[in-house]
């Protein structure tokens, strides 16, 4: 096996780089595009799943991450900083602590789960939690960027997107042409912008001869581009996507339009449905906002949207052990037994 290339070798054509770009890497993208054994049975459609929780850091925000810290590196920067629901500042704080700069995150108190909180802390970064919302952490990083040098690593840094497009080429290579339809969920909207931009430029360079329609979810609580005006205090169980104000609202709703898709909203109960189904029936675990977009599927099957005979790709944004609380909440505890082969037996229905 050879040793693991990373998104900007392996799509260096397509991406912003320059002689002095570091050819950085942690071992992102190349992630894999798993078909479904159960679920796409009730929909008669052809279904993978794009499992973005293998990047890294177990969210597809490695993708850009790499870029952009590979262009804040040539740029002399020393420092990055991010506001985020949790897997931006794990992604910010793993590339900044393996190529030299320091991390600074902004996150909302008690907004993240354990594991990416876990994963900042490890990798050193410096963590402020505000007593406020992900909007918020974005707007105060936007003036603190402007104020002082560091980079922001949010999605509103362009290299960003650029590394995040690449997932888009990946599901192209391996199924040979783009999908009929792309499930993603939305948050701050950057994915569904740099996903559509992948697959135009896929198309334009002849590499694919269609191009998806773009079905993004938000949460129910947290759906301003669903609602068409921003939402002050967004909630939902997904804190990954529990987003108000999206940066790339504007890229959003032109994935959605070119492409002839949608942007729908999906309840807390689907989202955790959906996500007890994809582990239950397929042996996929994302996190609850990934299984928004096979929330999402389920939601415009039973809707009446044929997808019989469809290509289609459910994008599982990020790993489902970054959120071991929502795992456990609702839980049967174990069984507790003495170390004993017959009372096992028996609490196991074997005897
Ligand atoms: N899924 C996961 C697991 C996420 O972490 C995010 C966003 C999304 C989906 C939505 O993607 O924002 O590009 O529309 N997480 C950001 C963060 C906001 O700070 O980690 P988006």
């Amino acid at each position: 096996m050879a040793v693991t290339k990373g998104v900007l070798e392996r799509y260096r054509e397509f991406l912003p780089i320059t002689a002095k770009t570091p050819m950085i890497t942690l071992g992102e993208g190349d992630t894999p595009l798993v078909r479904s054994r159960q679920i796409e049975k009730e929909f008669g459609c052809e279904l993978y799943f794009k499992l973005e929780g293998c990047n890294p850091t177990g969210s597809f925000k490695d993708r850009g991450m790499v870029v952009a810290v590979a262009k804040a590196v040539e740029g002399g920067s020393r420092a990055i900083i991010c506001a985020s629901t949790g897997n931006t500042s794990a992604s910010a704080a793993a590339y900044g602590a393996g190529f030299g700069l320091s991390t600074f995150v902004i996150v909302p108190q008690g907004g993240i789960a354990l594991g990416k909180m876990a994963q900042a802390v490890v990798y050193g970064a410096r963590i402020i939690a505000i007593d406020g919302s992900f909007d918020q952490a974005l707007s105060l990083v936007r003036t603190l960027s402007q104020k002082h040098p560091v980079t922001v690593v949010n999605s509103i840094n362009p290299y960003r997107l650029e590394g995040q497009k690449t997932a888009a080429f990946e599901i192209v290579d391996a199924l040979g042409d783009a999908p009929d339809y792309l499930f993603i969920p939305v948050g701050n909207a950057g994915n569904i912008t740099a996903y559509w931009r992948g697959f135009v430029e896929y198309h334009g360079a002849g590499k694919a001869k269609s191009t998806p329609r773009m079905m993004g979810f938000q949460a129910e609580g947290s759906a301003p581009i669903v609602q068409g005006k921003v939402i002050e205090e967004p909630k939902t169980i997904a804190s990954a996507i529990r987003i108000g104000n999206p940066a790339s609202w504007e890229g959003a709703v032109a994935a959605r339009d070119e492409s002839g898709g949608l942007i729908d909203l999906v309840t807390d109960d689907e989202i955790l449905s959906a996500y007890r189904l994809l582990a239950r029936e397929e042996g996929i675990f994302g996190e609850p906002a990934s299984a928004a977009s096979v929330a999402g599927l389920i939601k415009v099957a039973r809707q009446g949207i044929s997808l019989k005979g469809k290509k289609v790709v459910c994008i599982i944004t990020g790993a489902g052990l970054k959120d071991p609380d929502t795992a456990i909440k609702d839980a049967e505890p174990p069984i507790e037994l003495a170390a004993e082969l017959s009372a096992i037996e028996q609490a196991l229905d074997l005897s």
